[in-house]
């Protein structure tokens, strides 16, 4: 009853959507490009420091420290005459006539380096900083891994010693999958298999056998001749398995003979909205099992954007089980798709139905049937996806959500919901966020403009603040309190929940497990006196911390008198009114989250002409107006 009361008092209007902590990160380490690098390829190895990108003619190698960025620029130029000549044929693109690297790949101890080479595309190997030719007959061409212009999307994974390589339909190209380089057999997709594909990403999906490990290829399919009121796209997962060795010598011989591909939704139910292209997405599978969950950002044709999360487990039943497009007989023992070890046969029948029937008729529907309750006002760029082991040694999936203007969200994914831990600004100049890549094991994000690369720490308790209920509000998997040290800190790798005694509180805000709340002292700031002039302005702040949070000002000790508080940047400013016109007495700056009521700030107000009480502190009033100058800017 009393809860309810005080929710209704302080007219909760949180708007829950909203990232409930904003961070401005000024701080190194950080690179800046000479010039603007408008399409980059990023290659980072686990566990590493070092970040490979791929920019226009050069790929430039990071090495970071907390302190700052050592720079290495490997020259990845094109010769002259290859240049003119893209100039002399492509006029229209003249900017585009030059070497944007667009693969760059580790295939067992090799860096493999890609490049569109002014629409003539090419690779090398690169070892250290050295640039060479990739020996003869180890490859396929290089414009089935390399687009000839940066602005074609185009994929590529190494698994297992091979390079997968997926591009984008352009023009008159029709796009594919394919194996491109490694010990097993060069494959491709047959083109009647995929419609103007444009690829948004690829994983592997592993399985306890060896063989029946899967690579998922995430893409949009484009039908050109649907009439105007018709959805052009069409969201697509395709699969193959890495075994797959391809078919018969006069059936599929150099295709895939493990193609399969789904149509995945993402929107409410079977409502008319839905987001139908796929534009990037992340995986996070347990290690060697066939669990995990696929997060994948999708737009609209007004380009909203919005992501929706697939149980990898919904995916394989629907692969496993589903009927085939156009194929009414039932399947038999030999089902198309099936991954295979190298001892059972290929069937001329099961390869014949895969020709002309990839496609099955089970459709991919989100977890919880509808997108992640996510703002709809930030256009999303990127997504990258974390496992989080918490302290009660369940995973929590986190997700890093870049946008157009640069920032960064960190969301915490639960079954129930996805709540927005905190939104980090991070660049001086703010453009999209073009690529992200997460490293787990050390615990980093790199995140990309044009113009910078910054590295930012996945687990960065300290800033959440030094009080229980600040660090368990945060709701951050990578957190928890201390309590014998009296810290907010990383929870440690191998963290064991018989012998800790971190708290948390993932599923939903409980700051009750930082003791009895209730009993917490509420006033628990000293007030700062303030002498004004009764008739002069005033301005009071309160700094913003959680935007989840609601904040007033109460007078006295009554709890009676409340004076609104009006947010104004970071801070919440007293502001007195006709009705409650201002008094002499103590305001305090209340926040409310959760049910919990806290003091932030509080202020003694005495009129010019009144006495001040001698033992007290005494903040002038110059130095209030300097304070309130700052806030109200
Ligand atoms: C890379 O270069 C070093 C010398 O700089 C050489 O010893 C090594 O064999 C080279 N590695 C490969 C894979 O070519
Ligand atoms: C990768 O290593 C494996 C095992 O050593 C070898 O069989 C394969 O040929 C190598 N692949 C490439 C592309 O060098
Ligand atoms: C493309 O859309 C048109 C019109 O809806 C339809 O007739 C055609 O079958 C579609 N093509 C493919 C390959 O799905
Ligand atoms: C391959 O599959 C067959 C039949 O399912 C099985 O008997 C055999 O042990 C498998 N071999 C390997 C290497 O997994
Ligand atoms: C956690 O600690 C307890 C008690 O020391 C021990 O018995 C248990 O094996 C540990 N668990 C793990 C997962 O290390
Ligand atoms: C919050 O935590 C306390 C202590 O663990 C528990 O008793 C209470 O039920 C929890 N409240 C909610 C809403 O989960």
């Amino acid at each position: 009853m009393n809860r309810i009361l005080l929710v209704a008092v302080f007219a909760l209007a949180s708007a829950e959507k909203a990232p409930r902590l904003k961070f401005v990160v000024q701080e190194p380490p950080r690179f800046h490009f000479a010039k603007p690098e408008n399409y980059m390829t990023l290659y980072h190895q686990k566990g590493t420091d070092v970040l490979y990108v791929g920019g226009q003619a050069v790929i430039y190698a990071l090495a970071f420290t907390d302190k700052g960025v050592k720079d290495i620029k490997i020259a990845v130029a094109l010769d002259q005459n290859t240049k003119d000549a893209c100039v002399t044929r492509f006029s229209w693109a003249k900017p585009m006539c030059d070497n944007f690297i667009t693969v760059i790949e580790k295939v067992n101890d090799t860096f493999v380096v890609c490049g569109t080479n002014a629409g003539t595309p090419k690779c090398w190997l690169l070892n250290n900083t050295v640039v060479s030719d990739v020996p003869n007959g180890r490859m396929t061409s290089a414009s089935d891994i390399s687009p000839p212009f940066p602005s074609q999307r185009s994929i590529s994974l190494s698994a297992d010693g091979n390079l997968y390589s997926a591009l984008s339909a352009v023009g008159g190209q029709q796009g594919s999958i394919r194996r491109t380089y490694g010990s097993s057999k060069l494959l491709r997709t047959e083109s009647k298999w995929l419609l103007n594909p444009q690829f948004a990403g690829a994983a592997v999906i592993p399985a306890a056998q060896k063989y029946k490990e899967e690579i998922y290829f995430f893409f949009s399919e484009i039908n050109k001749t649907t009439s105007v009121d018709e959805q052009p796209y069409r969201a697509r997962i395709g699969r193959i398995c890495m075994s797959d060795e391809g078919g018969l010598r006069n059936l599929l011989a150099d295709s895939w003979s493990t193609f399969l591909k789904a149509r995945v939704m993402c929107g409410s139910g079977n409502t008319p909205q839905q987001y139908n292209n796929i534009k990037q997405a992340s995986v996070l599978t347990a290690m060697e099992k066939r669990t995990g969950i696929i997060y994948g950002l999708f737009s609209n044709a007004w380009d909203t954007t919005v992501v929706c999360a697939y149980s990898i487990e919904d995916i394989d039943q629907a692969f496993s089980t589903s009927r085939l497009k156009g194929y009414s007989i039932p399947l038999s023992v030999h089902r198309p798709g099936t991954c295979r070890n190298s001892t059972t046969s290929q069937h001329a029948d099961t390869l014949k139905i895969i020709k002309d029937h990839p496609e099955i008729e089970d459709v991919i529907r989100p977890i919880g049937e509808e997108p992640l309750g996510l703002p709809t006002e930030d256009h999303f760029t990127h997504i990258v996806a974390d496992a989080v082991l918490a302290v009660n040694e369940e995973h929590y999936s986190v997700l890093y959500i870049g946008t157009e203007q640069g920032k960064v969200l960190k969301v915490l994914h639960t079954n129930e919901e996805a709540f927005i831990i905190s939104q980090f600004s991070l660049f001086h100049n703010e453009g999209p966020v073009l690529s992200m890549v997460i490293d787990s094991q050390k615990g980093h994000l790199y995140v990309g403009t044009a113009m910078e690369v910054q590295r930012l720490p996945l687990a960065d308790c300290s800033r959440y603040g030094d009080s229980c209920p600040d660090c368990i509000l945060s709701r951050d998997p990578y957190c928890g309190w201390d309590s014998t040290r009296r810290k907010c800190v990383a929870v440690p790798v191998g963290y064991n929940i018989t012998t800790g005694a971190l708290l948390q509180s993932l599923d939903r805000s409980n700051a009750s497990i930082c003791g009895d709340v209730t009993a917490m002292k509420v006033h628990s700031t000293v007030p700062k006196n303030v002498v004004i002039n009764s008739n002069g302005p005033v301005f009071l702040p309160c700094p913003v911390r959680s935007y989840h949070a609601t904040y007033r000002w109460e007078k006295d000790h009554s709890g009676q008198k409340h004076y609104p508080c009006s947010i104004s940047g970071s801070s919440c400013v007293l502001a007195p009114t006709p009705d409650l016109p201002l008094k002499e007495g103590v305001f305090r700056c209340m926040t409310l989250e959760n049910g919990l009521k806290r003091e932030v700030v509080s202020y003694r107000l005495v009129f010019n002409s009144a006495i001040l009480p001698t033992s007290s502190s005494f903040l002038g009033p110059s130095l209030l107006f300097a304070a309130a100058t700052r806030w109200i800017l």
